[in-house]
């Protein structure tokens, strides 16, 4: 028997990708994020808080004691691990996941749809606490936030399947983290419908 339309499961289980969130501290990846997997009903890893479960340490013990070479070689191994799982999930990445070219590559890839959460310094600077697994925030968080936006954001751009400029709206929305959450979703969801099959 011909069926028209690929099974509703089908088409979900060829078409369905991880999400990755990506942009500086202190731009709500991770709130957001837990937002979105509610939105499409999936799993959410905040990579950080992964990072310091599966290693027993803190993300400052890593940069204080192994540095951050040391830092950037376990968040990239457990970015390749979290995206080898075969069940699509929400990803909250650090900031600084596109310093290596092993994730950038590996967010390039078919099976991962990355959505950038923009804002400038200044904003952030607003919003970015010195929190402990934030070791690379300084004294005076709107020069160290431009320096390392400056590095990083043609290699947010060069891995972004889709933008979202955040303090817009911040500026127009009552419920902003709801209302981004709901951009990302619907950008995850009109990707995923152009990738469905029919036949
Ligand atoms: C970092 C961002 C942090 C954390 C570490 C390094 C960065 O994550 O991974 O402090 O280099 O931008 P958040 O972006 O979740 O704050």
């Amino acid at each position: 028997m011909v069926r028209s339309v690929v099974d509703r499961d089908d088409t979900d289980a060829l078409s369905r990708t991880h999400v990755v969130l990506i942009g500086m501290m202190g731009v709500g990846k991770t709130t957001v994020g837990k937002r979105v997997a509610a939105l499409l009903e999936r799993p959410f890893v905040d990579a950080d808080a992964e990072l310091v479960q599966r290693s027993g340490r803190t993300v400052a013990d890593w940069f204080a004691t192994s540095g951050e070479p040391a830092f950037r070689q376990v968040e990239s191994e457990l970015l390749a691990d979290l995206l080898n799982r075969p069940e699509p999930s929400v990803l909250a990445a650090g900031g600084g996941v596109v310093i290596e070219t092993v994730n950038r590559k590996r967010l390039c890839q078919p099976d991962v749809f990355v959505v950038w959460l923009r804002a400038d310094p200044a904003f952030l600077a607003k919003r970015v606490a010195r929190k402990a697994h934030r070791p690379l925030i300084a004294d005076d968080p709107v020069s160290t936030l431009s320096r390392l936006a400056d590095v990083r954001e043609p290699w947010y751009e060069e891995v972004a399947d889709a933008v979202v400029d955040v303090a817009r709206v911040h500026d127009r929305e009552q419920r902003p983290k709801a209302v981004l959450a709901e951009h990302v979703a619907h950008a995850v969801r009109v990707h995923e419908a152009a990738g469905s099959v029919e036949l």
